[in-house]
């Protein structure tokens, strides 16, 4: 059952607004092809504040009226439901979604302009809903054309988005509860990975299989394009076409995580294909997964990104010495950016309703975020030798490790939300002797 007290949030949101009207539309469906659509997904500022997933609704906030939040949704219509689904209707949306006032959103362009008079701004997403911006600034400007009326109209606009954004940061008990659960479904599936691949089978049939266990969870879908990558493919960081056979003697990299009602997980596992790793394969994997451990231990309250991402990197760079590709020292390798050539990525990102989630790395200050209870990003360290690289030995050639966990700020350190997914190499290769059917 849903606790989250939307109109709470929404009540935020407006303490934040001063003299500014915030509208904030759903997702619409996006064209697939000739008359097919992409699945459908909410857009995360709009369900945040509504709980609303409906497509083509709108949401204004007012602060200065006293009616503060407004809805605009699809008007009922027998025959459009009979296409394309059921739609709530103004007049339950009012009551479900806890609103001063619904409307059709048909009438948009007429309530609005009542809903504008007395405020200064507007906020809006100005960078990714153009066409509602053109729509809006010319509401704005038929609404004083001569500067005659006797109440402020809005004369400026504002991105909304980072006001959102700032509130999503810290995440609440529901939240967390929700990416618990995607968390669930994302162990289950990758379990069934490790247990379902073998040399010879393709990356598609482990791809899908994960797809399976994750509904089979709860999830609701995945939160991004899953990433199965057998051997040379991991050197691909984004690699997502998920068909090639994986071979003897490989290791499947997979990046892959559930969402949970529009909450994600990222996680990543490296595995070897044939259950076992080999000698290099398991010198590289520990390197990797002492970067992790490192990084972990700047997961508490008063740390910040930047400090998780140098761990990794000082590991990274000591971890590529030992294997002789440099001889340089620890401080010349980072200083000259000498190990993005085998860590060319980031270590971590914000997560949430959106995997990459839109929060603000960088304070008022231009200082990084210090970390507080209720942060939740990931930590992803890995290290990529590409296939051509001549100057290192052939035996590291086309290899790739990445290791992802999710981690929850807590009061005074940090909860690993993925922890319980096989990642010590005993484990892993226990999982990997798996039945997999126990996962279906
Ligand atoms: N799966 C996307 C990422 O790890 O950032
Ligand atoms: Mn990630
Ligand atoms: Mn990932």
């Amino acid at each position: 059952m849903e606790n989250t007290n939307f109109k709470n949030r929404r009540y935020t949101t407006l303490s934040k607004l001063k003299d500014g009207v915030a509208i904030i539309p759903a997702a619409g469906y996006k064209t697939r092809s000739n008359d097919t659509e992409f699945t459908f997904r909410q857009n995360s500022n709009f369900k945040y504040l509504t709980g609303c997933n409906e497509p083509d609704a709108i949401l204004v906030l007012t602060p200065h009226l006293e009616k503060k939040d407004h809805l605009f949704v699809r008007p009922n219509d027998r025959l459009m439901e009979i296409w394309s689904g059921r739609r709530l209707g103004p007049e339950k949306s009012k009551e479900v979604f806890d609103m001063d006032e619904c409307y059709s959103i048909d009438d948009f362009q007429k309530v609005l302009p009542e809903l504008l008079k007395g405020h200064r701004e507007v906020f809006l997403d100005l960078f990714n809903e153009t066409e509602l911006l053109m729509k809006v600034r010319k509401i704005c400007m038929d609404l004083d054309p001569r500067g005659r009326l006797k109440t402020p109209t809005p004369k400026a606009f504002r991105h909304v988005s980072s006001l959102i954004e700032q509130q999503r940061l810290i995440k609440d008990q529901n939240e967390i509860l929700k990416m618990k659960k995607a968390a669930h479904a994302t162990n289950r599936a990758h379990r069934a990975a490790m247990a379902k691949a073998k040399v010879g089978a393709n990356e598609a049939e482990i791809f899908n299989l994960m797809e399976y266990v994750f509904r089979q969870n709860g999830a609701h879908s995945s939160a991004y394009e899953s990433i199965v990558a057998g051997g040379v493919n991991g050197t691909i960081l984004h690699y997502v076409q998920n068909n090639m056979q994986l071979a003897d003697g490989d290791m499947l990299l997979i990046d892959a995580g559930s969402e949970f009602d529009t909450y994600a997980s990222d996680v990543t596992r490296t595995f070897p294909i044939n259950g076992k790793y080999t000698g290099i394969q398991k010198e590289v994997y520990e390197i990797v997964l002492e970067a992790m451990k490192n990084s972990f231990s700047k997961c508490s309250p008063g740390h910040t990104l930047e400090e998780v991402h140098m761990e990794s990197v000082k590991s990274l760079s000591q971890g590529l010495r030992d294997l002789k590709i440099f001889k340089q020292s620890i401080d010349e390798i980072v200083e000259k950016n000498l190990y993005k050539e085998f860590y060319p990525h980031g270590t971590s990102h914000w997560l949430g309703m959106d995997v990459h989630d839109q929060n603000p790395y960088m304070d008022d200050d231009f200082r990084p975020i210090t970390f507080k209870e209720g942060m939740l990003f990931t930590v992803e360290p890995g290290l990529y030798f590409q296939p051509d690289n001549l100057d290192i030995p052939s035996e590291l050639r086309g290899m790739a490790v990445r290791i992802e966990d999710d981690i929850l700020i807590t009061e005074s350190s940090h909860e690993n939300l993925t922890a319980m997914i096989p990642k010590e190499v005993k484990e892993v290769e226990k999982a990997c002797e798996e039945n997999y059917e126990q996962f279906l």
